[in-house]
């Protein structure tokens, strides 16, 4: 029971876990891109859950596939076969490339999948090859494998003795990816666009040079699409900025609209999972199928790609004007950063004047609103961001 003379942030601290800083706001419901907190106070929200609800906040047609599966199957295991699981990988092969598809419920556990396939191909194919290269500054999760894979010590640091077989390399240098790559290592394993260290796009070319590395050295590459998949960037996938295909995928994030769910998608050649080898027991159940089912199906008719394009633009452009050192991004996956270490401050600042981004670091402002969003929302949100840079 609720001890009534505490505040929600109170019993937070009471009985919560301290993992993470939180705003002082406390939101109850939401609907499009706005949400409000306890006294009723409205937020134009630009982060979206950090780049999850693609659809915005209680969408009617996500609401109703909840509503309706929850009424009619929510969970079996993955010791039987459930229609909603089998027909989200056929949408979600049928988008990406040739494929089979393996279902868990985060990110961390999309890319835990993607680096045991990597193991089990090093064995079966590299002479017991177990090494995987990524980048300094990349992010895959906090499980002790994801966290060690991404090139961040502060998260994996105190957490000791790491899993062994992971290398960082500067993101965006293919000769420094060519120096680490030995007869130790299975595969590289990349973000499209960095998202949590401020959003880095790969530079044009970097990717076609790494996908054809990998082809040279018989190494997979792996591509953590946990925060560009599912429209994001204003394509489907971000690979598909690129002209190239990886040998296994890795999505969550805006994947179920705001329900967890995450996939690892691997292609005929990576694909070395045999029965017995990996497993989850919430992983692809009906409940959260049935909700990516329903934001794919709205992404798709609703023509939301070529809207996060377009809406991406619009805002990249407008972001210069804030008084930025440098505006970054692909689609609706933006930030900037100034130049002086206020980005926290202006953070809180935008909140108090109802309006929700995301300070990544003392610098960087990210950006990641729902696909959803209108010029007109854009626009307020740049008046508001207009005033608090002041
Ligand atoms: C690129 C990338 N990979 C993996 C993850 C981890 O996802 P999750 O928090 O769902 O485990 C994130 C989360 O921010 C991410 O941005």
């Amino acid at each position: 029971m609720s001890v009534p003379s505490e505040t929600t942030a109170q019993q937070a601290d009471r009985y919560l876990m301290q993992t993470g800083r939180r705003l002082p706001v406390t939101f109850v419901r939401g609907s499009g891109c706005m949400v409000y907190d306890e006294v009723g106070r409205e937020y134009l929200d630009l982060v979206a859950g950090i780049a999850v609800n693609l659809l915005g906040h209680a969408h009617p047609e996500v609401a109703a596939a909840v509503a309706r599966q929850a009424a009619t199957l929510i969970h079996t295991s993955n010791l039987y076969f459930t229609e909603p699981q089998v027909e989200l990988a056929r949408r979600l092969v049928d988008l990406s490339f040739p494929s089979r598809a393996f279902f868990c419920n985060s990110g961390a556990e999309a890319n835990e999948a993607a680096i045991k396939i990597a193991r089990k191909w090093g064995r079966m194919h590299r002479d017991g090859a177990w090494e995987i290269i990524s980048a300094e500054g990349s992010f895959h999760g906090r499980t002790l494998a994801t966290v060690t894979a991404g090139g961040q010590p502060r998260y994996s640091e105190p957490f000791g003795p790491l899993p062994d077989g992971f290398v960082h390399v500067r993101f965006n240098d293919l000769d420094a990816l060519k120096a680490a790559t030995s007869e130790r290592t299975v595969a590289v394993m990349l973000e499209p666009v960095m998202g949590e260290i401020g959003i880095i796009p790969a530079s044009p070319g970097y990717l076609e040079g790494v996908r054809k590395w990998c082809d040279d050295q018989n190494l997979l590459l792996i591509l953590d699409e946990v925060q560009t998949g599912l429209a994001r960037t204003g394509r489907w996938f971000g690979f598909q900025h690129h002209g190239i295909l990886p040998d296994v995928m890795t999505l969550a994030k805006g994947l179920g609209g705001g329900v967890p769910i995450g996939a690892c998608l691997a292609n005929p050649r990576a694909d070395v999972f045999e029965p017995g080898d990996h497993g989850s027991t919430f992983g692809g159940n009906p409940l959260a199928c049935a909700a990516a089912l329903a934001v794919l199906r709205v992404v798709e008719r609703d023509g939301l790609i070529g809207h996060a394009a377009e809406m991406g633009d619009l805002l990249h452009g407008s972001l210069a004007a804030l008084g930025a050192k440098e505006v970054r991004g692909l689609g609706l996956m933006q930030a900037f950063e100034f130049e002086a270490p206020k980005a926290k401050a202006f953070q809180q600042s935008c909140l108090e004047s109802g309006l929700i981004v995301n300070a990544v670091d003392e610098h960087s402002v990210r950006l990641v609103p729902p696909l959803i969003i209108t010029a007109k929302e854009i626009e307020r949100a740049l008046n508001i961001m207009g005033k608090v840079a002041q």
